[in-house]
């Protein structure tokens, strides 16, 4: 054997070693330089070749391949090896647990009585009516004249009003909606007016100062009695489902004739939740429609009343003193 085949031969068995035992991707690079590039030590060993007899120098020459492709093959597949080894470790350091517990934000809510206005509107909305809104100061003709309640009325006693300095009033009711709207618009109309609304009440289970109304008016030709109650009990169904005892109960308002108290059963009482009647001719009247055309209906839901009934909530002042743990229940 030539030296220069021991070298080949050393090359090889030191440069397979050092090839297996390298950890690294940088230093497996430095290391084909070392063994296989240009100025490497393959390269160096054959120099020698010149000096080799011409029957020598093939065999030489073929066992330099040899070493050079089986070093090729090894610096491959431990390049491989490290490559997989290197995504491996990636991966695991960057793997998320998705069993992990989050981190929760706390979402508020609507109130209990805004999604309240909100159902009991989606109903008459569904219905085909708009909504409308009005002032909350109100005068005296949109309050009660023009709903037929004149200076003198004994109705105005139901209603103990806040008056302002200036002869204004807090609204009392939200029917006072019923004759801005008709004021500006043309029969057919059908409207749901959600708000607040104003009385000197003594505060206690049931009644305060400042509760939500929503007014329901539709006037065209031809509605009849018929017409109210069925409106009034497809609503009720809508929202409390069927099972729920309603009655009507003859009343008396001075904007309806003739009209009706409508109560649902509530703890094994009767609860009134709304007023309703056929728009009185006076009121039309009041708004330049001609009586002898059109008839309309009208309702007042008193929405503490309905949110009570639906949440089983059993003091109308819970609704008002925000206690969160109250609130988060609904
Ligand atoms: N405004 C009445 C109240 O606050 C409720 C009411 C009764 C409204 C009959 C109406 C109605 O529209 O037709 O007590």
């Amino acid at each position: 054997m030539t030296t220069i085949e021991n070298q080949l031969k050393e090359l090889e068995t030191t440069a397979t070693q050092a090839i297996a035992a390298v950890q690294d991707l940088p230093s497996l690079e430095d290391l084909r330089v070392a063994y296989l590039g240009k100025k490497g030590q393959l390269s160096q060993i054959l120099r020698g070749m010149g000096k080799l007899s011409g029957e020598e120098r093939p065999i030489v020459g073929a066992l330099a391949n040899q070493v050079k492709e089986g070093l090729q093959a090894h610096l491959e597949a431990q390049k491989q090896t490290l490559e997989a080894a290197q995504i491996q470790a990636q991966l695991q350091a960057e793997t998320l647990d998705v069993t992990m517990p989050g981190v929760s934000r706390p979402l508020g809510h609507l109130h209990p009585l805004n999604s309240t206005i909100d159902q009991v509107l989606d109903i008459f909305v569904g219905l085909g009516y708009t909504v409308a809104s009005g002032p909350h100061i109100e005068t005296d003709y949109y309050n009660f004249a023009a709903l037929n309640t004149p200076p003198d009325h004994p109705a105005r006693d139901m209603q103990d009003t806040f008056y302002l300095p200036d002869g204004k009033l807090l609204r009392t009711h939200t029917s006072s909606v019923q004759i801005r709207y008709m004021e500006n618009h043309q029969p057919p109309i059908r409207i749901a007016a959600p708000g607040r609304v104003y009385r000197r009440d003594t505060v206690d289970a049931t009644h305060s100062a400042v509760f939500h109304q929503v007014e329901i008016l539709a006037v065209d030709q031809g509605l009849t009695f018929t017409d109210l109650k069925g409106t009034i009990k497809e609503f009720l169904r809508r929202m409390f489902g069927a099972h729920l005892p309603v009655q009507f109960r003859a009343s008396y308002f001075p904007f309806t004739e003739p009209s009706a108290e409508v109560d649902v059963q509530w703890k094994g009482k009767w609860l009134e939740v709304m007023g309703c009647g056929m728009v009185d001719p006076n009121v039309l009247k009041a708004v330049g429609y001609d009586p002898e055309i059109y008839t309309g209906f009208a309702a007042g839901l008193g929405v503490e009343r309905f949110a009570m009934v639906l949440h089983q909530i059993d003091d109308i002042r819970r609704l008002y003193n925000s206690d969160l743990r109250f609130l988060r229940q609904f």
